[in-house]
């Protein structure tokens, strides 16, 4: 226990990638209890923290007790949360404070927010002085099975989304579940759809744990377990395939159709987590289409998904009226496309996503037509 009652126990995964390994520290006191394996990233007794207002507001008295305990003060630059943050812009009033602040590149940066200010910090720190350590303590669902462990980092430009940025990982991540108790209802649900992507890729054993749980997974050790096993999935991927030339971007099953929705929607009505949702089941029934997965395989992943509350179907996406050759032609200028044809993610079955280059426009256009009629 610490001096506060709160329990030290985590669980920890390590994303195994040599002289760069690191743990991620899982559960709710994951906060004290990595605070002094956060303290060693920190040589001259402060924390660089770059932080989410919101999450800074409900968050800060802890936050600085816990550094305060492991002998830090806290200097700390709030961002607004959103995409807003991931700007060149946000990058540059970071930087420059980081520069104020006299920042070595023996320091630590630290993220403390969801995954934009992760995406956001991992990114500064990647250029500080040509690169500084950087610790992220993701405040969000989303952020703490997926953000933050991988080291993709990046900002938005005018031309899209995560179009500048580098692999940079962090030398620590902890995800305390104690911060999710003030995240709105709306977020956790957007953060499960990344816990529901990783059984559907290629854990079926995990989907099946969850689906099990239905709408209970998002609860207590039943939530602190389920992040637990996604973070272990992403972590054995990333490893395999740091710099997403192959296996890794499995990691994008349904994000094909998710980001095509995301660019179409009415500015700040659909979140990233309820467009992945939809575009999972959408991925499953387009596997279906092409006569590659059993239809009852994509009815359970629809089931589950609508059974936590989660946008299953297009007309259930907020930010619509959706058009089906807008969204292809956005699915057309996807990062993971190349000479100019679109790249899917998608399934044999529950856990056998796979990669499927070369899609028909025409055929994935009368797909979404049908799509939207359900
Ligand atoms: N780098 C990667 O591998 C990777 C993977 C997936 C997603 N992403 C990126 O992550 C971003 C989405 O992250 P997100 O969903 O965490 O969004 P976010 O960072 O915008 O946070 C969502 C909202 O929650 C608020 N918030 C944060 N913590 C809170 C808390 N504890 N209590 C109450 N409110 C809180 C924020 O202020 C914000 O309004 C996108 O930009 C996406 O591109 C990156």
């Amino acid at each position: 226990m610490d001096g506060d009652g709160r329990l030290m126990s985590c669980l920890t995964v390590t994303v195994a990638l040599g002289a760069r390994s690191y743990d991620v520290l899982i559960g709710e006191g994951a906060l004290e209890a990595g605070a002094a394996r956060l303290a060693a990233l920190c040589p001259r007794r402060r924390a660089l923290i770059v932080a989410d207002g919101t999450a800074l507001g409900l968050h800060r008295a802890r936050l600085e007790s816990a550094l305060r305990k492991a002998g830090l003060d806290a200097l700390i630059h709030a961002v607004e949360g959103g995409e807003g943050a991931k700007s060149w812009a946000g990058l540059e009033s970071l930087v420059d404070w980081m520069l104020d602040q006299g920042m070595e590149r023996g320091e630590a940066l630290i993220a403390f927010g969801g995954g934009t200010v992760g995406d956001l910090a991992g990114f500064a720190a990647a250029v500080m002085k040509r690169g500084c350590a950087f610790v992220q303590i993701p405040t969000t669902l989303l952020a703490q099975v997926d953000s933050s462990v991988g080291g993709k980092t990046g900002i938005n430009t005018r031309q899209g989304k995560n179009l500048a940025g580098a692999f940079h990982q962090p030398s620590l991540v902890i995800a305390d579940t104690g911060f999710l108790a003030t995240l709105p209802a709306r977020e956790m649900r957007a953060g499960y759809a990344e816990i529901v992507k990783a059984g559907m890729i290629a854990d079926r054993p995990l989907f099946e744990r969850l689906e099990a749980l239905g709408a209970n997974a998002l609860e207590g050790e039943a939530l602190t377990q389920a992040i637990a096993g996604a973070v272990a999935f992403k972590a054995r991927i990333v490893a395999g395939d740091e710099h997403e030339r192959g296996a890794r971007a499995l990691l994008n099953l349904g994000h094909t159709f998710a980001h095509a929705f995301e660019a179409e929607a009415a500015k700040g009505a659909l979140i990233h987590g309820e467009a992945v949702a939809a575009g999972l089941v959408l991925a499953m029934r387009y596997s279906v289409r092409l006569g590659v997965c059993p239809p009852a395989d994509a009815a359970r992943a629809e089931n589950h998904i609508a059974a936590c509350g989660l946008p299953a179907r297009i007309a259930q996406l907020p930010g619509g009226p959706y058009d089906a050759a807008r969204l292809v032609a956005r699915m057309g200028s996807d990062k993971k496309n190349t000479g100019g044809a679109i790249t899917l993610v998608l399934a044999r079955a529950l856990g056998g996503a796979y990669i499927s280059p070369g899609a028909d426009p025409a055929d994935l256009e009368c797909f979404l037509n049908e799509e939207m009629e359900r």
